[in-house]
């Protein structure tokens, strides 16, 4: 198989299809994003108010073969110029999942190059190490609409699960306390905006789980007081009002967040003792610059460094893909083209199931 050893810096094309952003990407060995082309299908979804799969799944097949022709083009090198090609191959929504990776298996076997499937969550949790310097092992705040988990990232491929959510995600939580309050899709970063303007002392919302023992979550109890004070509002919901539940509410899950994230913080540092503490947020929820601040005293507390890629990098994107697949063709870690699509895929498959956990764990 031609690997183009003669190439350097080694090229990698990543795809990345596993929910509502169809994108493509190129990303050297020595970082350098040469191209990052994502489609947000927003649009199409927006109507039913989150994520329709068929819908995606046919957006995914109408765009793909462009984007990736783009994301070339901005970069400036053909498919003989890359070294590997990585697609997500799971977690994520299956129809959308098969067709990043069929095209990328295609790709790969036109051009004799070696395939990786990438594990979505491998995605977000390498991809700090492509816009920064952080070393293995790390703490991992994995923060997304489908996933919000604590993993201890050893190494590439590597990973201790500490807990994960027993009902919704983190950024599910955000976005359908934006569709309670009317604030629309997607649902993170109009609720982060509209609490700028709100007092969140005003509500006072549960933060759920907190002072019990271990690192999982639970948001779906906070959805429901969201939704049961603007109920009690009714019709005569003010736009301060609005403000106020998008604050109280964000206060809330930040709260909860901190209080798991303390038990994993001693975890880690006491098992690991590692020598250049870090703790890293992924995912889209990761964008979020309050529930960042927050964070970051935490951090300074326990005398650890917080690191959170760009936002760009934070949701969907190829780039993520790409870098996690240079991560593992530095260690010759390629799939055969028989890999298949996963619609689950955990990072830690030791991890034991958390309780009342559904498809999220
Ligand atoms: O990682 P991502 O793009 O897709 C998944 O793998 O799920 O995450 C999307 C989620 C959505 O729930 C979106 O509302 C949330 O990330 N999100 C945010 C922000 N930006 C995106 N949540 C809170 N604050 C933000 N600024
Ligand atoms: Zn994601």
């Amino acid at each position: 198989m031609n690997s183009n050893p003669n190439i350097s810096p080694r090229l990698v094309l990543g795809l990345e299809t596993s929910c509502d952003e169809t994108a493509a990407a190129i990303v050297s060995e020595d970082k350098q994003i040469l191209a990052n082309v994502v489609l947000s299908q927003l649009d199409e979804h927006r109507p039913y108010g989150g994520v329709v799969p068929e819908i995606a799944a046919r957006a995914h097949i109408d765009h793909m073969d462009r984007l990736i022709l783009q994301a070339l083009d901005e970069a400036g090198v053909g498919f003989q110029d890359l070294s590997a090609v990585a697609a997500t191959s799971g977690p994520g929504l299956i129809g959308g999942v098969m067709i990043g990776m069929m095209t990328g298996k295609a790709i790969a076997a036109a051009s004799d190059l070696p395939f990786m499937g990438i594990n979505h969550l491998e995605g977000h949790a390498l991809s700090v190490r492509l816009s920064d310097e952080v070393a293995f092992p790390y703490l991992l705040l994995l923060i997304s609409g489908g996933h919000c988990q604590i993993l201890v990232v050893r190494d590439v491929g590597d990973y201790e699960r500490l807990g994960t959510t027993i009902d919704d995600a983190a950024g599910e939580a955000f976005d359908k306390t934006a569709k309670i309050l009317g604030l629309g899709y997607p649902g993170g970063p109009a609720v982060e905006k509209a609490a700028l303007k709100g007092d969140q002392t005003r509500f006072k919302l549960p933060r759920p789980l907190k002072g019990q023992p271990g690192c999982n979550f639970s948001f779906s109890g906070l959805k429901t007081a969201v939704r049961r004070e603007a109920e009690k509002l009714g019709d005569n919901i003010t736009q301060q009002d609005v403000y106020d539940l998008a604050a109280s509410f964000q206060l809330a899950l930040s709260d909860s967040l901190q209080d798991r994230l303390k038990h994993a913080l001693s975890h880690y540092l006491d098992k690991y003792a590692p020598s250049e503490p870090s703790l890293v947020m992924a995912g889209g929820v990761a964008a979020n610059t309050y529930l960042k601040n927050n964070l970051s005293t935490l951090c300074a507390d326990h005398g650890v460094t917080l690191v959170a890629p760009p936002p760009s990098l934070c949701t969907d994107n190829g780039a993520m893909i790409a870098w996690a697949g240079v991560e593992r063709m530095k260690i010759g870690d390629f799939d055969g083209l028989d890999i298949g699509a996963r619609a689950r895929w955990p990072l830690d498959p030791d991890a034991p199931p958390a309780i009342g956990a559904g498809k999220k764990a």
